[in-house]
């Protein structure tokens, strides 16, 4: 489908307006009222979306974030720069300890891949002083990602907490999840269904289990190696695992460029032992990179959209892409938009239900992108043309129905915006795969 210009540049226009009207100051917010914080990879996204309009102001919002990182290398998932009555759980429940106060759990490590993108972009002269500021901070994240997420150098990252995978009610944590013991939770009241219906977000079942595991960390002083060992949840996630192998690569770019010897090998230590590792999440049976509960070693039984972004990794995996590209051509054939976030055909499936099935514009970039770079040319324009027609007919959405195109969760939603400005409108047809 080909959008006319007339109307690709009425929405190129909707999206630098959501940009500039989440702006809060230096960061955005991913929606006015149901996210009124900064949240991590949303934040990585708005540089991206950023970078299309004013690079000074996307170098800014990774600034930012980077504000908040832990003594220990790790960035938070949501940064709380005051108290705001919209959210929960919010700074009282988490109680970080840490200035500004933020959650104690992380998120997809997409920034080193943005600055990447941002330093490459240039003008080098502002562009390069920029990048070489963050490299020590994201070079400790990842650090902090290698050492306390995978505690016994497998090379796949666990998560601690659904959040930390940026796929909350994924069925992937359904049966890791299902052990969390939430008999001590205090009494707590959620603000997100007074503003969202309900069956687009996860179940008070879901929720109970969030704060125990929130209620944990607390409870330890955030002590990373503590919740690695003992805490109720660790899962390995290929949606992490891949996001970070990819953002890896771009980080030793950078560490080549700038002549970082020590941090290059390093680095390259971390590619190896991820290459080596990822088979570890390869299920035989759904034929597809699922979550693992390093806890039981059960594996989860479904194809979960974050199963293609081993192309995004940059794996060369024989057997496993050609059954991924099967899969996911089987998958376009039922879903009108693709790339929904959980198998159609799979029980668990839940066209409108957050992480269980809606497409998300931000997956689609990132599975696009590893698309057309190992030149599946016609799946990757698939990918981003569905992406376009969904801002086109539905709005600026946080997520979308497969099968219907319906917009869902919040509205003029920033990485929705910048999606569209970075990758998804049709100027970057002409440009790009
Ligand atoms: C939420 O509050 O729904 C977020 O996804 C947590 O990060």
């Amino acid at each position: 489908m080909m959008i006319d210009t007339r109307r690709a540049a009425e929405l190129d226009t909707q999206a630098r307006q959501i940009l500039q009207d989440n702006d809060r100051g230096g960061f955005t917010v991913p929606t006015a009222r149901l996210y009124p914080y900064q949240w991590n990879w949303d934040s990585a996204f708005a540089a991206r979306g950023f970078g299309e309009i004013d690079k000074d102001r996307a170098w800014t919002e990774l600034d930012t974030l980077f504000e908040a990182q832990w003594p220990d290398g790790m960035v938070p998932h949501i940064i709380f720069r005051r108290d705001d009555p919209d959210y929960f759980p919010g700074p009282r429940i988490w109680q970080s300890g840490t200035t500004p106060p933020s959650s104690g759990y992380s998120q997809p490590p997409v920034a080193a891949t943005v600055v990447r993108d941002l330093y490459e972009a240039g003008p080098k002269e502002t562009a390069e002083p920029r990048a070489r500021a963050l490299f020590p901070k994201l070079l400790a994240w990842h650090r902090w990602f290698h050492e306390q997420r995978d505690p016994d150098g497998l090379g796949v990252i666990a998560v601690a907490h659904p959040w930390e995978s940026g796929r909350d009610n994924s069925p992937d944590w359904d049966e890791p999840m299902s052990k969390v013991d939430t008999s001590g939770v205090e009494p707590y009241e959620r603000r997100d269904t007074v503003q969202i219906h309900a069956e687009m977000r996860p179940t008070k079942v879901d929720y109970d289990r969030y704060i125990a595991l929130i209620q944990f960390g607390r409870d330890c002083g955030w002590d990373s190696r503590e919740i690695a060992r003992n805490g109720p949840f660790f899962a390995a996630d290929p949606g992490l695992t891949f996001v970070l192998l990819r953002a890896d690569r771009d980080l030793l770019a950078l560490a080549g460029a700038f002549g970082e010897a020590g941090a290059k090998s390093e680095i390259e230590a971390w590619i190896a032992r991820a290459e080596g590792g990822a088979g570890y999440l390869w299920n035989p049976q759904a034929r597809a990179y699922c979550a693992r509960d390093l806890r039981s070693g059960e594996q989860s039984d479904g194809v979960s959209s974050v199963s293609f972004l081993s192309l995004y990794a940059g794996l060369k995996d024989g057997d496993h892409e050609r059954s991924n590209i099967e899969s996911l051509e089987r998958i376009s054939r039922v879903c009108r938009y693709s790339v929904p976030s959980f198998d159609p055909e799979h029980p668990k499936f839940d066209s409108l239900r957050y992480w269980r099935g809606p497409t998300w514009c931000v997956v689609n970039e990132l599975i696009g992108r590893g698309l057309a770079e190992r030149g599946y040319s016609e799946l990757a324009r698939r990918v981003r043309g569905d992406t376009g027609a969904l801002i086109e007919n539905a709005g600026f959405f946080e997520y979308f129905c497969p099968i219907t195109g319906r917009g869902a969760g919040g509205g003029d939603f920033t990485w929705t915006a910048a999606t569209w400005l970075a990758w998804a409108s049709p100027k970057h047809f002409a440009t790009k795969d």
